[in-house]
This record gives structure tokens, C-alpha cells and sequence, in this order.
């Protein structure tokens, strides 16, 4: 249920307006051992979670929680280094209240990424995957309750949540860049812990191709302002079942260093291009 007042997202804008000499374009949430390209911005400036007025803190792993602003490909861009999830005790509110703000900081796109697990058995472990719907198996969004005089409706789209035109041109440049990219639908789960071989099974059956711990409300909070979303999913692991091995944390976060170079590659090149 929803717990903010129109005010706390302006709150959290002015304060970052104060302290971020410019206007980013491009909102940037980097997921699980993702985190590093936040490292790699020019002019950075880079401000805790814990300072910005009701934003919540990243427990998770890999998740250093803070926001960087900065310029990458020599486009001003704010990051999540770090993001913030339902399986922390959060709301889906709290972990969706980022995107309204960096919306209202003026950015009109979000590059929502996540480490997930391969759920289709023609991915492996490594593959970049461009999100091109998802659904959401949490049953939750963080527009429940919302104010309905603060935008102008209840009920809105979701037929193209991921842009169609963006993932095109990340297609374009992952081929000039030899980057290999799936396209497939994300399944959100709430988590903390991994899904069992049955719950694998069932997800393939309705349509996943990959599954995650997140992305979901972030992207609706992102649609409801209006901003265009390139999904980008890395597969750090096989799905619970498909091969004969448990699944670890560590697996994850190790994943996301060994696909740094061509993730940060496709980000920066698709960035200069947008
Ligand atoms: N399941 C859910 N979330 C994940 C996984 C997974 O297998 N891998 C990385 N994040």
C-alpha cells in the first residue's frame, strides 16, 4: 500500500538537485555484480542512499547503494549502484521510488539491468538477454494506493513496456560490437530464495524465459512517468533443476565480473546512440 506523499518524491528530487550540478537524460539501475559501471562514469558524483531523503538502504550483496550521477558516452546519467528489493522487507513502493524521482530529476529512459537465472534452456550461463515483456508473479505494484489526483489516471498501458525501438537499437549495436543478445520475457519472483525445479518448470510453462528478483515494479513506476525502458537481463546461472548443481550467490556475483566487458560495451555504445 502506498505510503508516499507526492511531496517525499519532490523531497528526494530537491535534494539531489542540490547537489547534482546537472540534468540527467538517462536513468541507469545496475543489478547484481552489475554495480561497476557506476565506477566508470566521468564527473562523478556519487551520494548514498542513506542521505537522500525517503529512499531505503541496499542490504543485498554486490549492491554498494548509492546513487552516481555523471556522463557516460558524453550523456549525463544517473545510476542506482545498487538497487532495492521486495526481499529486504521493502514495499514494492520503496523499490520503485527511485525511478519517479530520477523522473522527476528529468530523465526520460531507463536502462533497467538484472543478473537472472536462464529459465530457456537454449540460454547459457554468460548470455545478455533484452527484455521484451515481463510478468509479474508477485502479485504486487507499487501503484497500489497511489494518489490517483497525482497523475492523471488509475489504469494505464502496459502493452509496450519494454521500448520496441530501443531494444532494436541495442540489437544493432550488440551485432556491430559482436555481442550476442536474446530477446525473452523476464519473470519476476519474490524471492530471497531461489526458485525449486518445480517452480522452474512452471515459469517455462507460462512463458519465462528468465527470472529475477526484481525489475518489475521499477519498470512500472517508469512507465506511469512515461520513461522509455531498455531492459537488459545477464544469465548468471542456469535456473534451479536444469543443471545437476545447487545455485549460489557467489555464482552471481562472479558472473556479472566475467560479463563486464561486453556489458559495460553494449551499455556505453547503446547510450552514445540513443
Ligand atoms: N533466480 C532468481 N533470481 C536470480 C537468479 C535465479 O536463478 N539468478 C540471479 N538472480
Amino acid at each position: 500500500m502506498n505510503s508516499f506523499k507526492p511531496s517525499d518524491y519532490q523531497e528526494a528530487a530537491a535534494y539531489l538537485k542540490s547537489k547534482i550540478p546537472f540534468q540527467p537524460e538517462v536513468f541507469i539501475i545496475l543489478g547484481s555484480g552489475l554495480g561497476f559501471l557506476a565506477d566508470e562514469l566521468e564527473e562523478a558524483i556519487a551520494i548514498p542512499y542513506g542521505e537522500i531523503p525517503h529512499f531505503k538502504v541496499s542490504t543485498a550483496p554486490g549492491h554498494k547503494g548509492r546513487l552516481v550521477a555523471g556522463k557516460l558516452s558524453g550523456k549525463y546519467v544517473l545510476a542506482m549502484q545498487g538497487r532495492i528489493h521486495l526481499y529486504e522487507g521493502n514495499t514494492p513502493e520503496s523499490t520503485a521510488f527511485p525511478v519517479r524521482v530520477a523522473s522527476l530529476l528529468g530523465a526520460k529512459s531507463a536502462i533497467i539491468t538484472a543478473a537472472t537465472g536462464g529459465v530457456n534452456t537454449n540460454y547459457s550461463v554468460g548470455d545478455l538477454t533484452l527484455l521484451s515483456d515481463h510478468i509479474n508473479f508477485t502479485h504486487t505494484s507499487p501503484m497500489v494506493g497511489f494518489d490517483v489526483s497525482d497523475f492523471d489516471v488509475r489504469f494505464f498501458d502496459m502493452s509496450s513496456t519494454y521500448d520496441k525501438s530501443y531494444r532494436a537499437l541495442a540489437k544493432t549495436v550488440g551485432s556491430e560490437k559482436g555481442i550476442a543478445l536474446h530477446e525473452g520475457v523476464y519473470f519476476y519472483m519474490p524471492g530471497p530464495q531461489y526458485e525449486t525445479p518445480a517452480e522452474i518448470r512452471a515459469i517455462r510453462t507460462l512463458g519465462g524465459d528468465v527470472v529475477g528478483m526484481s525489475v518489475v515494479h521499477e519498470a512500472v513506476m517508469a512507465r506511469r512517468c512515461d520513461m522509455r525502458i531498455l531492459g537488459v537481463a545477464l544469465v548468471t546461472n542456469m535456473a534451479a533443476g536444469i543443471l545437476d548443481q545447487p545455485l549460489s550467490e557467489q555464482e552471481v556475483l562472479d558472473e556479472g565480473q566475467k560479463a563486464a566487458k561486453k556489458f559495460s560495451e553494449l551499455i556505453r555504445a547503446f547510450v552514445e546512440k540513443m
